[in-house]
């Protein structure tokens, strides 16, 4: 085991052990690296897949959107229930993806239709389709499992990786470009806010410092700058480049941006007893989740008192979980990169 390691916020690990290059890894990510390199195809499980289909309750000759097909592994178990009738529509930003996706989803053809795009433009695309209504839609968000452990995708520590972070690869601007163009302040700024990393400063001066003797292009170079200046005291339960690195990648892909505002739009399309369900991977993510259903659910969302409160408290959808549910025990044990999905449903009224 050499090559192939890495953390993100989305695998956090408390067992660590030292591979034979001496650095550290979770002993369930380990064993799940290994597996994945061996037959990355055949690698993605999809996360939380038996409450995703308890909320969603998908049925026969339903039409459903899946925003973020992946590996297709959540499409073709939704596929799988409203087949024969129904009609599945799949978005990604990846068409690498989409393309695994297309092929794991065949024995299902005339069922479904793929779009390589961003899931914000899912109004234009059920235009083209001319689909006014929908029963369900489902989020998964972040990145899939291949992408992460490619070795060419730069989303992880991999030694030989370069440093990219594309989620569309048509889209020209890479992760390395922010680290070596990036002004220090803006960078620092674009780690504290999307990584919540309070040695931003500290990392962003030492970026700079690195990048004005030669160009930072490699995961494992910006991750030894990193692990240089962050003080590393007791047992640490992420690698200390996990939060600079989903902030990386939060701010080249906008992650973040309209997404309140997409959820509280794309409720509209659901027909009453539709519903939405919606898997996060981030603190950040979730709030964002969060706020849009506490806004369709008519509740207040402004930090006003309640006699000042501007909301808009029309009632659209009732929310299923009270909290965000996490993946269980059993779950984990098999697929610990599950371990900070938190999942929100709602349903039309
Ligand atoms: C966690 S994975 C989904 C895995 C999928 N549910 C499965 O079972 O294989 C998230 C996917 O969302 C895609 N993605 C991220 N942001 C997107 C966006 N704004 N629009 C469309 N797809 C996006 C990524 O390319 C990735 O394939």
């Amino acid at each position: 085991m050499k090559d192939h390691w890495i953390w993100t916020t989305e695998q956090i690990w408390s067992v660590w052990v030292i591979t034979d290059r001496g650095d550290t890894v979770g002993t369930a990510a380990y064993k799940e690296m290994t597996e994945c390199v061996e037959q990355p195809e055949n690698f993605h499980t999809p996360v939380m897949l038996t409450e995703v289909l308890d909320l969603l309750q998908p049925e026969r000759g339903d039409v459903c959107v899946d925003g973020t097909v992946g590996l297709g592994g959540h499409s073709e178990a939704i596929l799988g229930r409203i087949q024969p009738g129904g009609f599945l529509i799949g978005i990604d930003r990846d068409k690498e993806s989409l393309d695994k996706a297309d092929e794991r989803l065949k024995s299902y053809h005339g069922g479904f239709r793929l779009f390589h795009d961003n899931y914000k433009n899912l109004p234009a695309v059920l235009n083209s389709l001319s689909v006014e209504s929908l029963d369900s839609i489902l989020l998964d968000l972040g990145v899939n499992s291949w992408q992460l452990l490619s070795t060419e995708r730069g989303f992880s520590f991999q030694s030989d990786a370069m440093l990219d972070m594309r989620i569309d690869r048509t889209q020209s601007r890479t992760a390395a470009d922010i680290v070596n163009e990036m002004p220090e302040k803006q960078l620092a700024d674009l780690i504290y806010k999307y990584g919540e990393e309070k040695f931003s400063r500290r990392i962003a001066a030492a970026i700079v410092n690195e990048r004005e003797i030669s160009p930072i292009t490699r995961c494992s170079q910006l991750a030894g700058i990193i692990k240089r200046v962050i003080p590393i005291r007791g047992k640490l339960r992420i690698h200390p480049a996990t939060k600079t690195f989903q902030a990386l990648r939060i701010a080249l892909n906008a992650e973040l941006e309209g997404l309140e505002e997409f959820l509280f739009d794309v409720a509209g399309f659901l027909k009453p007893g539709g519903r939405l369900v919606v898997i996060a991977f981030h603190s950040l993510e979730d709030r964002n989740v969060k706020r849009a259903f506490r806004r369709l659910a008519g509740q207040c969302v402004c930090d006003s008192p309640p006699e000042l409160c501007l909301c808009d408290r029309r009632v659209s959808v009732k929310i299923l979980t009270s909290r965000p549910m996490t993946p269980g025990r059993e779950e984990l044990s098999v697929t610990p990169r599950a371990r900070s999905a938190r999942l929100r449903a709602a349903v039309k009224i």
